[in-house]
């Protein structure tokens, strides 16, 4: 089938790469130029790993094609996937979708024959509705279906998150469309019990609801290692207590720093501000979001009671910056709040990411990027391990610092405090 991804971010470059690998052809999209042009280069412009290989593999067979072209890629395919960004507002909850309807006003312009146009992209209840609206004389001709199908790959895990989902949500009352769109899928699923056709309203709630659910589930576990913390008890154990009830399940109860990334914080807020546009409160995802949000602040104190108070000229060390590990995407990161207050508060702040330096922390006098482990560790006061790298696992810090007192906080809970104690290293988890 032709294809076409329009925008080339973290979704649309990985579903097209993905897509093309099974002998379809597909035709990615940006409107950044700069980003194309690398493309074409075979450099990949995000950090996510196994993506190069396949996507130099399928650029040669001249399967992937990557261009700024709207008009030529819609033109050649038969299937239109919008996968741009659909970041909150300006101090606001909603969804902001201008990057959207952007698009599909392009589009309209555009379509002279029939195609399946597609919000790849999380978008709010009824976004396909207004699609629609905007489309309404080339859906009267019958020359176009909106469908939503919603993606729900990880970063970091995105490839195999695409050829192997849990499940594929198709929302469309289409039969026309769902039949298409099932044999695009069906090499991918392989099992059709995974392919799920729903209403467009459903499929676009499927995702906020399924992001939703999992930042409570970690602003649950964050909240009972608060408890733990007070309590004497290890999270760490509750986790495992809790998790192998299959109910419940382990995936996502592990204690730490908060959520973040270009997800699950915006996501919980637009579902806050579909709630209100639906007129219904959700009580259970204000509460989460807060939660998330207080837990910056008591990272914070933590931070102040680990040091005394005291901050001034304090070498301290993030080893990892992103927002999780196998990424390079800050964001929404919780380091970013913690380093800019540490940064205020006169700290001397090193930081080394296997996914490179960040443009995020440009410009700030005390705030040093370093390029190896020993570097940034070197001499430090405090190394807070505020990302699990597999490369942070096994590290012996005392060689590393050179010091013989220095403290160290495992927002990841990473390291073994019995070990750290026999050590004799100062060391803090999260919720033990
Ligand atoms: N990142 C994830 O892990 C993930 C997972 C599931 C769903 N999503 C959702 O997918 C959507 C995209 O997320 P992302 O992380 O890939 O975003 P991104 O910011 O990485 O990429 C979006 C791309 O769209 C391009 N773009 C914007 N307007 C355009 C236009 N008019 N024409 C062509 N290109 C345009 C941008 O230049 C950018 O390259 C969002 O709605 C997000 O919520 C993201």
């Amino acid at each position: 089938m032709k294809l076409c991804m329009i925008g080339t971010g973290y979704v649309g470059l990985v579903s097209g790469v993905c897509f093309s690998d099974v002998g379809n052809t597909v035709y990615c999209v940006d409107k950044d130029q700069k980003k194309i042009d690398l493309l074409n280069k075979g450099i990949v412009p995000i950090f996510e790993p196994g993506l190069e290989e396949i996507l130099k593999k399928n650029y040669k067979q001249k399967r992937l094609i990557f261009t700024s072209n709207l008009k030529k890629a819609v033109t050649n395919s038969d299937i239109i996937f919008i996968c741009v960004g659909t970041p909150s507002k300006k101090n606001a909850n909603s969804a902001n979708l201008k990057h959207i309807f952007s698009v599909v006003k392009d589009l309209k312009k555009i379509i002279k024959k029939y195609k399946i146009i597609i919000t790849k992209s999380t978008v709010p209840v009824s976004t396909g509705d207004e699609i629609e609206k905007i489309l309404i004389n080339l859906k009267k001709k019958k020359l176009v279906d909106i469908v939503s199908n919603p993606e729900f790959l990880r970063e970091g895990e995105a490839i195999r998150d695409f050829i192997y989902p849990d499940r594929i949500i198709i929302g469309t009352d289409s039969k026309k469309a769902n039949k298409i769109l099932k044999s695009l899928y069906l090499p991918i699923i392989k099992k059709t019990s995974r392919y799920f056709n729903t209403s467009r309203r459903a499929a676009e709630l499927i995702k906020y609801a399924s992001n939703a659910f999992l930042a409570t589930k970690i602003s649950f576990i964050n909240e009972i290692a608060n408890l733990c913390e007070n309590a004497g008890v290890d999270v760490k154990d509750i986790s495992l207590g809790m998790g192998s009830d299959e109910r419940i399940g382990a995936r996502f109860l592990r204690a730490g720093p908060g959520y973040g990334g270009s997800c699950f914080p915006k996501d919980t807020r637009a579902l806050i501000d579909i709630g209100n546009k639906f007129k219904t409160d959700l009580t259970i995802v204000k509460t989460v979001t807060n939660s998330n949000n207080n837990r910056k602040k008591l990272l914070i104190n933590k931070i102040k009671k680990i040091l005394y108070g005291n901050f001034n000229n304090k070498i301290i060390t993030f080893l990892g910056v992103t927002f999780k590990p196998n990424t390079d995407d800050m964001r929404e990161a919780p380091s970013i709040p913690l380093i800019k207050y540490l940064n205020k508060k006169n700290s001397k702040i090193r930081y080394y990411d296997p996914s490179g330096e960040k443009v995020d922390f440009k410009g700030f006098k005390n705030v040093n990027y370093c390029s190896t482990i020993s570097s940034a560790c070197f001499k430090a006061d405090l190394i807070i391990l505020h990302t699990e790298w597999n490369d942070f696992k096994l590290l012996n810090f005392k060689k590393l610092t050179k010091k013989k007192k220095f403290k160290i906080y495992d927002m990841r809970n990473m390291y073994s405090p019995s070990t750290m104690k026999k050590l004799k290293i100062d060391y803090f988890g999260v919720g033990r």
